[in-house]
């Protein structure tokens, strides 16, 4: 029997597929990953520094609450946007951690701060509806704007600026369209972390035009080096508390990337219609995980400090060794897991092979040739850089920095 939709174009005609598939990309990341894991399967000895996910094991205290959940039967479907006890939870680590006050019908819980991000883009634009994304940055804010039928503005922050947005790139950018200004900090992938003082500064221009909302992403606020202190915008800025919605979750802060519960504060009716689309898309998110992420975010806090600390011993092997790769230069990031070297002078230069390394992807593919995997800045709106996720042991990081080392030292 025929294929049910055969044709010039292989299985399936052009049009079965929807035209929105065309505006994104598979996650460069997850992509990276399984390539990692392809090679490593045909033998060949890769360390992978793509992956973004802490390498610790989730705590026991969080394992033993799901065991204890389970006897207790808490398999059902719950509130679909999280149950009551998730949401207090959450309230209770806003108030906490950030000084934060929500009411219950102001907290929403889902699949990961992934799909809470997701929530927010397709429950608010509309075509033509702009998302201000300071660059570099975490890929999936610029193709969930566009499958949300959003443009994202894309501003690349310098280097030289810490690789942060400047109040006056932020005016320049906004228009009548903004609907979203997305801020993450500690960002992936650059590790720059926004002061009070710098946050205060963009808040002063979010005040003057009232139609941009805010989106924070502070999924890896406890990953911060140096004694740093977090800053997070409705706090600095309580006007604009009600146009900002404040995304966390578990993943990054208790090693939980795997059981997808992400969470965030914001308004009501924001948060209401975000349910909406919840419930006719994923419904509630696992109840054992919601039950994992109360234990998280209510039993003993001082696994995530001593996760950070280690974090932190990593990034003082990782960068220097870097930067004594001749031609790499690496900012020290001031938090979450990942270093971001430039590998502008390397550009121009000839491998062994004869290869000229004529931008960053020759870069990352010749680094891959070495036996180190890590993702072309490209990918983050930002180049010339290469990501390499630091949530891997340090012996294995000293290896991988060598092999750079050598690899560098053999450009000419
Ligand atoms: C900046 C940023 N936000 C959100 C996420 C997604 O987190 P979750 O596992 O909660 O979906 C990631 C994961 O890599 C991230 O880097």
């Amino acid at each position: 029997m025929a294929p049910p939709c055969g044709g010039a174009h292989g299985a399936y005609p052009m049009s079965f597929f929807a035209p929105r598939l065309n505006r994104i990309k598979h996650s460069p990341s997850n992509a990276a990953t399984q390539k990692v894991r392809e090679l490593r399967a045909q033998g060949r000895d890769i360390i992978g520094l793509t992956i973004g996910e802490p390498d610790f094991p989730t705590p026991d205290n969080v394992k033993r609450a799901v065991v204890e959940a389970m006897a207790r039967d808490e398999t059902r479907y719950t509130t679909v946007d999280g149950t009551d006890e998730m949401k207090d939870a959450a309230r209770l680590k806003f108030k906490r951690e950030n000084g934060l006050d929500y009411g219950r019908d102001q907290i929403t819980v889902a699949n990961g701060a992934k799909q809470i991000v997701f929530n927010a883009m397709m429950a608010t634009l509309t075509p033509g509806d702009e998302v201000i994304i300071p660059a570099p940055y975490w890929v999936s804010y610029l193709d969930m704007a566009l499958v949300a039928d959003g443009t994202p503005v894309a501003v690349a922050c310098s280097e030289d600026n810490g690789f942060k947005l400047t109040p006056a790139q932020l005016e320049a950018a906004i228009t009548p369209r903004t609907k979203w200004l997305v801020i993450n900090s500690p960002c992936n992938p650059s590790g720059a972390v926004y002061s009070r003082a710098e946050l205060a500064a963009l808040a002063e221009v979010l005040l003057r035009h009232p139609q941009v909302w805010i989106l924070t992403d502070d999924i890896y606020e406890h990953l911060l080096f140096d004694d740093r202190e977090f800053a997070t915008i409705a706090k600095v800025e309580p006007r604009l508390y009600e146009r900002t919605l404040t995304v966390n979750g578990v993943s990054k802060a208790y090693s939980m990337t795997g059981w997808r519960i992400g969470y965030a504060g914001g308004s009501k009716d924001l948060i209401r219609n975000m349910a909406k689309l919840q419930s006719q898309s994923t419904s509630n998110p696992s109840s054992i995980s919601q039950a994992a992420a109360v234990e998280a975010l209510t039993g003993p806090q001082e696994y995530v400090h001593m996760r950070a600390l280690e974090f932190q011993e990593r990034r003082d092997v990782v960068v220097p060794m870097l930067n004594a790769a001749p031609g790499l230069s690496c900012r020290t990031p001031e938090g979450a897991f990942y270093a971001y070297p430039n590998c502008s002078r390397l550009l121009g230069l000839k491998t062994p092979e004869g290869k000229t390394i004529v931008n960053e992807q020759d870069f990352a593919l010749y680094m891959l040739d070495n036996g180190v995997a890590g993702i072309q800045g490209e990918a983050y709106g930002l180049s010339p850089y290469v990501r390499l996720s630091i949530a891997t042991d340090l012996a294995s990081l000293r290896e991988a920095c060598q092999r750079i080392q050598r690899a560098c030292a053999a450009l000419s």
